[in-house]
Parts: C-alpha cells; structure tokens; sequence
C-alpha cells in the first residue's frame, strides 16, 4: 500500500516533450518513508534510480531509463500553514505538488511572492532543485528549509541559506538528494496587488508557444545576452530534425510536432548551438536536464 510497481513503463507519458523510451520499472511512493525505503534499497542493491516530478524540463532518451523512475507527482496534498502573521507566512509543501497548484492556493489565501511562477509548469521540487524563476525573481527567494532524502534513506534538512540559489541552479540541482518537501515564504497581500503582480508575468509568456509539447526553454542565457534572441538571429526558428522544429513564435523552445524522437530534439539542439557559436562566438548551455 506504500507504492505501486509496474514495469516497462513507456516514459513519453511522463514529461512534456512526449518523448523517449521505457523504464524498466516506474515506482510512485505515497510517503516520505517509502521514499526513503525505495533510496536506501536501490542504494544498496546498486540500481539506478531517477526522480521524475512532471517531466518539464527533462529530455527521456530513445532507450528508456535504467533502473527504476521515482514518480513524484500529487495533485492532492495540500500546504501546510506551519506560522503566520500579518507580515509573513510560512508553509510546508509537499514536493510532489505542481507549482500551479501551489500558486492557486496561495492566490485563493491573498498570499503573494509567487507570482512570477505563473504558467511555469513542474512541481515544487523540480521547481525548487532547478531554482525556476521569470524576470529576475525565482523560487529560491522563498525557501526556508528543504527536506530530502538522501542517498542512505535518511532525511536530512537543509535550510536556505545552505542551498547556494543561482540563476536556474541550486545545492540540489544534481538530483543526488531526493527533495520531499519544502519550506517557503509567503507574504500576505490585497487581491488588487496579487492580480496586478499575476498580469504582470503572465504577460511575458505570451510570445511563448502555448498548447505545444516542448519543455520550456531549451538553452539558459548565457550571461548578459539572450539565447532566444541569438537563436533566432541566427536563423534557427523552423530549424526540423524529423518530428522536431525550433518554434516558430520563440527559437529557444523546441517543439514536438508529433512524431519526434528524443534523437531528433538532440541533433536540432546540436544544430542550433553550432550556429549560435558560429555567429556570436558563444557556447550555450543546456537548461533543460539530459
Ligand atoms: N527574442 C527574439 N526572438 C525569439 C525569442 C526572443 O528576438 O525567438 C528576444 C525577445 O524579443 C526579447 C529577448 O529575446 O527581447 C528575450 O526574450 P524573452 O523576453 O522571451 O525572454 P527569455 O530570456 O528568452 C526568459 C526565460 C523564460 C521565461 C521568460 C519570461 C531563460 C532561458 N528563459 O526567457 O524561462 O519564461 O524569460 O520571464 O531564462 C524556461 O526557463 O524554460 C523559460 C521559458
């Protein structure tokens, strides 16, 4: 009753691109216990084992998954209020929890500071882990404390200033430690100022493919420029690799047309860094996890 198993699980359901091959078992704990069951016995036994949240921001190679998929996905805990005052309050999120979901409870609250996660797809623990943020502001800015499980089966708790944010980066970007929750920041606000604040960053989204299988930005930017602007400057928008096109709207997303394989999104990102490199002498980094 702790989790469910079930094998030769086709990974394209589980992540945005609707791409890449099996895993030889796919696991979904229903506790921070079984999860820390689950870390201690693939650690023993030497089996991979590889978290998944809502697969946004992660490329699934065409020969599957090793080992076993650690789904960490609930759309039903709620956060837990853990102190509250007029100036400031602080929950507790499950890490399994989408950001969207997040964000609505906090709006439906009158509590402000994530704003700038509207239309970010992931959970909070993915969110978390990569730092995802918009506009100079990111997740990170409200971490109190993250709880993991590591690679032992314990849990250990980390508070925020140990975890080192950066732009799209953190303490736990490796993926080693298996976050379970997270301590953030709220602070409460008038309706007025939380739907001004959610106009404000949805409206940067809207030269963003919408309703299109990509995962987001495929290149960080690098420092001081802009990678979307230098795709398509150097002419990557429409750029096909089989069932795969840089977006005509945005040339840092990669969409799948329908067919594509996660080899035709790499051969597009190598074709598009090398014309990057070619025309401003700059290497692009990966944002997206391979
Ligand atoms: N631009 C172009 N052509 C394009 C795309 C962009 O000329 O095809 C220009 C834009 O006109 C703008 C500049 O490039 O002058 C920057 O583009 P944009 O405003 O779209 O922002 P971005 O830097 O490309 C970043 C984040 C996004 C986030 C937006 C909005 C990164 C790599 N990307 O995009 O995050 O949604 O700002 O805050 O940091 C993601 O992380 O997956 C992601 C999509």
């Amino acid at each position: 009753g702790l989790c469910s198993v079930r094998p030769k699980e086709p990974l394209r359901f589980w992540n945005t691109w609707c791409v890449g091959g099996c895993a030889e078992a796919v696991i979904s704990p229903r506790s921070e216990s079984a999860l820390g069951c689950i870390r201690k016995m693939t650690s023993e036994e030497g089996v991979h084992a590889f978290v998944l949240g809502e697969g946004s921001n992660v490329l699934i190679p065409d020969e599957g998954l090793e080992g076993l998929v650690v789904l960490l996905r609930d759309d039903t805990s709620p956060p837990i209020v853990e102190f509250s005052s007029d100036s400031r309050v602080e929950v507790q999120v499950s890490a399994a929890l989408p950001l969207r979901k997040l964000l609505n409870w906090a709006v439906r609250r009158g509590l402000s500071g994530l704003e700038f996660a509207v239309g970010i797809p992931g959970t909070v623990g993915g969110a978390v882990a990569g730092n995802a943020g918009a506009k100079g502001r990111s997740i990170g800015d409200l971490v109190t404390f993250v709880r993991t499980i590591e690679e032992d089966g314990n849990v250990r708790v980390w508070m925020g200033n140990e975890l080192s944010f950066s732009y799209r980066k953190s303490g736990l970007s490796s993926g080693r430690s298996w976050i379970t929750s997270v301590g953030l920041n709220l602070y409460p606000s008038s309706d007025g100022d939380i739907r001004q604040r959610l106009k404000h960053f949805a409206s940067f989204r809207k030269g963003q493919p919408k309703n299109a299988k990509t995962a987001g930005c495929v290149f960080k930017n690098p420092p001081g420029g802009s990678a979307g602007m230098m795709l398509d400057s150097a002419g990557c928008k429409g750029l096909r690799v089989g069932g795969a096109m840089v977006s005509l709207q945005h040339a840092n997303f990669i969409e799948n047309l329908g067919d594509a394989t996660a080899g035709n999104i790499i051969q597009l990102v190598d074709i598009c860094r090398d014309r990057v490199r070619d025309k401003f002498g700059v290497n692009l980094e990966l944002e997206v996890r391979v």
